[in-house]
């Protein structure tokens, strides 16, 4: 996700632009720029780092005098976080600048087209391809900018949120939209134009939200012009006044950012294997794995290093690796991996899990994987990042920022991609037939809706939250596949409401911790009919004996366990590999609706911090 502002109208555009981006940067910070037009030519600043960065350079650089300007904060998809890849862009002439928020699939066909007609680029991003496209539609044909705007937009497959203007026809920015949010602010003979109503709330509550598929001419002094860009059909547009204040928008409208990210799953996931799961083909699509198939192939063994969230992810991993691929796995603490002098030879790939891209342990342990000769394979979710950039080669996860110290949709979007890659392996290596694996990426596509569905149980679970949200301990249980999701969601819970809570596998309870069971240990267990639901049933029972309480997580449908638990929350059926993604969201609620219980602060949660880089 990215950030756009825009503004026309008869104020200084660049302190409302400024605050505008600070206001959104919690949509992407890896680096922000603005452009002013000052009534006689375009005067453009852009750094990496945050809008804070962008103000300093600014303001020491460039006349920030205009009524009129674009600004925007990145949250980097194509071409790593730096100066020239920071948004506005122009076009070769120089007289167009855009800014965009989405992601532009065909832009490497475009571009090679375009350099074939003599357009050259500076950076590596799809928005220079695309504002370059308009300017040779624009010339090509002799049509307005609008028009231009128009034919070039129904020659791109993606997403976007663009606003674009000709330094040569300083009255109107024209906008359009699909899959990225774009809102426009209408004030007195003033136009704002942003990714959602924070940067303009302040000055005007009238808004018009385009539709997908909808473009605008926003001209000065005139009414916003609407259109449909497949065909051109006049739109009207329906303005909105909202009734929002600052803090609620900057979370979208969720009391915290841990919430919103929990609910921003369905999008995460599908943003995530959206252009590499392509089922009808029947085919998974991913760089670098592609390029670097044969290391993976020929590996003697996959060793997973991450820290936490990300740990539990890599666990996930594991079985998923052995069962699906039959690729033997070991998953490695990276803070323990990177000092017990571990065997690593030439044959080994590692791959490290990181949500943030700069946690110090995993960071060491890649360079010593690397040192002793291994390939090194990297899952990241920041762009750019010190992970992503000592890694060989590597798959970005697209969750967008997650500012909730808490993992939730990294730790979703983490096993969407490690699923992929096991995948694509089982399949290259012949353990997975064509339908086996049509089938796993039909069911895969179909999880984001399951996982909305999922959500649907968060005022069942808010009740549960009440009832244990004092008890001093909880433990979680699972098997397989959903053994490691019991640990991350003692993880969730520990880290956000300070309970002591711990994961097991469900039959370890005989060696030890059902000795902890009495009627003031509440037990989530996950029981969901796969894997070994007997067994897991027999756990339960084991507990229900010494009075312990139990909520339990099932699919859909379930009898047994609601026969027996004390509490049940259900989830959408899907194929025991993929549970994890559906199983995991009850746990988060949970832990979530406890801490608030708990006066707990969810978002910055005490003693932590969302990216550990020191040891
Ligand atoms: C998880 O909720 C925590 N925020 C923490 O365990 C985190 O997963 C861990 O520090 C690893 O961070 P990374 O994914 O950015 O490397």
């Amino acid at each position: 996700m990215c950030g756009i502002v825009a503004y026309m109208g008869n104020k200084d555009a660049y302190p409302i632009i400024i605050k505008g981006l600070q206001r959104l940067e919690y949509r992407g910070y890896d680096s922000a720029g603005v452009v002013l037009y000052d009534g006689q030519d375009v005067h453009l600043s852009k750094t990496k780092g945050k809008v804070e960065d962008l103000k300093n350079k600014a303001e020491a650089s460039i006349n920030t005098v205009g009524k009129l300007g674009l600004g925007h904060t990145r949250w980097a998809t194509h071409g790593i976080p730096n100066d020239i890849n920071s948004h506005p862009h122009y076009s070769n002439s120089g007289d167009l600048v855009i800014i965009h928020n989405g992601i532009i699939e065909n832009y490497e066909t475009l571009k090679k087209a375009l350099q074939e007609r003599g357009y050259v680029f500076e950076s590596d991003t799809d928005t220079e391809v695309l504002v370059n496209l308009i300017e040779e539609v624009k010339k090509k044909e002799g049509v307005k900018l609008g028009k231009a705007v128009q034919i070039a937009l129904n020659q791109v497959v993606g997403a976007y949120a663009i606003a674009v203007f000709d330094k040569t026809k300083p009255d109107e920015i024209v906008v359009a939209k699909l899959g990225s949010p774009l809102a426009i602010g209408i004030g007195e003979d003033e136009y704002f134009i942003a990714s959602d109503a924070s940067p303009f709330i302040e000055f005007t509550n009238n808004a018009v939200y385009l539709e997908d598929e909808e473009m605008a001419i926003v001209r000065r002094g005139k009414e916003i012009k609407l259109r449909k860009i497949k065909d051109d059909a006049i739109a009207y547009p329906t303005i909105q006044e909202l009734q929002l204040n600052i803090e609620e928008i900057e979370k979208g409208g969720y009391d915290h950012f841990m919430l919103k990210e929990i609910y921003e799953q369905p999008r995460a996931i599908m943003d995530t294997y959206r252009g590499r799961l392509r089922t009808e083909q029947g085919i998974i699509k991913m760089a670098g794995i592609d390029q670097n198939l044969d290391k993976f192939l020929n590996a003697n063994r996959i060793i997973i290093v991450a820290c936490g969230t990300s740990w539990h992810a890599g666990l996930v991993a594991e079985y998923t690796f052995e069962d699906l691929a039959r690729i033997p796995v070991e998953v490695e603490y990276a803070s323990e991996f990177r000092y017990r002098n571990p065997v690593i030879t030439e044959n080994d790939v590692l791959i490290a899990i990181s949500q943030s891209g700069e946690t110090a342990d995993t960071l060491a342990a890649i360079k010593m994987a690397k040192e002793k000769g291994a390939f090194v394979f990297g899952v990241c979710n920041v762009v750019g990042s010190s992970i992503a950039r000592e890694t060989h080669a590597g798959a970005y996860t697209h969750a967008g920022p997650e500012i909730g110290v808490a993992s939730t949709k990294a730790f979703t979007t983490q096993i969407t991609i490690l699923t992929m890659i096991a995948l694509k392996l089982a399949k290259e290596k012949g353990v997975f037939s064509e339908s086996r694996f049509h089938e796993y990426l039909t069911e895969l596509e179909a999880i984001p809706p399951k996982v909305e569905k999922a959500l649907e149980s968060n005022v069942l679970i808010e009740q549960i939250a009440e009832v244990y949200k004092d008890s001093a301990n909880c433990l979680y249980l699972g098997r397989g596949y959903n053994f490691p999701v019991a640990l991350e969601g003692a993880l969730k819970l520990k880290e956000i409401s300070y309970i002591h809570a711990e994961g097991y596998p469900a039959a370890e309870m005989k060696h030890g911790p059902i000795a902890l069971i009495d009627d003031q240990m509440p037990v989530v267990v996950i029981a969901t009919r796969k894997g070994h639901y007997e067994k897991v049933i027999s756990n339960i029972q084991e507990i229900k004996s010494r009075h312990g309480k139990i909520i339990a997580v099932v699919f859909e449908g379930d009898e047994m366990v609601q026969a027996l638990a004390d509490h049940v929350i259900e989830v959408p059926e899907t194929i025991e590999p993929l549970s994890p993604l559906l199983t995991t969201i009850p746990l988060q609620l949970l832990s979530y609706h406890i801490a608030l219980m708990r006066g707990c602060n969810v978002d910055q949660p005490r003693n932590l911090a969302k990216s550990v880089t020191v040891e």
